[in-house]
């Protein structure tokens, strides 16, 4: 059987997925970029699922063995392209559902000409649990979770038991769970699970700000409507 086939399938997503259209630039990237930078991977029944099958061979896809992070939500890429720069010996997947967001993180890596980060269509959930080795990722990043405010939506959160046992397995021994919230109630849900995980809280409460992260318009904006912003750190 293919390893993860008996973890319970999760049919709850974290995202709504939106068609929009792409602006002439996004069109451009999208056009010229998605190689070498998206991955094509084998579908499950919908459009952002995943199949399941053997996990990826990174090394293979990356043309070398190094230190693998992933992020869940690239949005734009902004923290992606940051961490890629900032990090040439670490190879970076990113996962993000929104295909205008992607093509504007295709043209920030190729204006930088990366080769250390990729994209996924994809439920970074499916994607954890099909194309990832257990204790094999030295960092899962998860900024600005979409924070789902009403209670019977709750159940959409990204930051889930199910979830933060996922990222536990994954990560490696010693890995590093980095995640960030504008939303009180959200970051004090979010710790309530992740203490509750087999994760270590590397602080005793809240980190403090991950420096690597840029500022991308959701923590400006929350910042602007006078919210703080969270930042949770655990430790594997
Ligand atoms: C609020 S935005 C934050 C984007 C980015 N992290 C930032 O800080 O600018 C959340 C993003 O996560 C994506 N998303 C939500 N759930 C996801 C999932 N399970 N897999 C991949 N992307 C997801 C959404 O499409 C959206 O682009």
């Amino acid at each position: 059987m293919v390893k993860g086939a008996a973890s319970p399938q999760r049919d709850v997503v974290s995202f709504v997925r939106r068609s929009a259209r792409m602006n002439p630039s996004q069109q451009r990237a999208w056009r010229d970029h998605r190689m070498p930078y998206l991955l094509d991977i084998p579908r499950g029944p919908m459009s952002t699922s995943v199949a399941p099958q053997e996990p990826l061979d990174w090394p293979e896809v990356f043309g070398r063995t190094a230190p693998l992070i992933v992020e869940i939500g690239a949005g734009n890429g902004d923290s992606l392209v940051a961490t890629a720069e900032a990090h040439p010996d670490t190879d970076i997947i990113g996962f993000e559902v929104f295909e205008p967001s992607i093509a504007s993180t295709l043209g920030k890596l190729a204006a930088q000409r990366l080769t250390n980060a990729r994209i996924v269509l994809a439920d970074g959930v499916q994607g954890l649990r099909w194309l990832v080795r257990p204790d094999s990722l030295d960092a899962v990043h998860a900024f600005f979770p979409d924070p789902w405010h009403k209670s019977r939506h709750h159940k959409r959160r990204l930051i889930s038991p199910e979830v933060c046992a996922l990222f536990a397995d994954r990560l490696r021994p010693g890995g590093l769970l980095r995640v960030a919230t504008d939303w009180e109630d959200y970051a004090l849900a979010m710790r309530e699970v992740l203490d509750a995980s087999p994760l270590t809280n590397e602080f005793s409460r809240w980190a403090p700000r991950f420096e690597e992260r840029p500022m991308t318009k959701y923590e400006v904006r929350g910042i602007a409507a006078g919210r703080t912003v969270y930042d949770l750190c655990y430790r594997r």
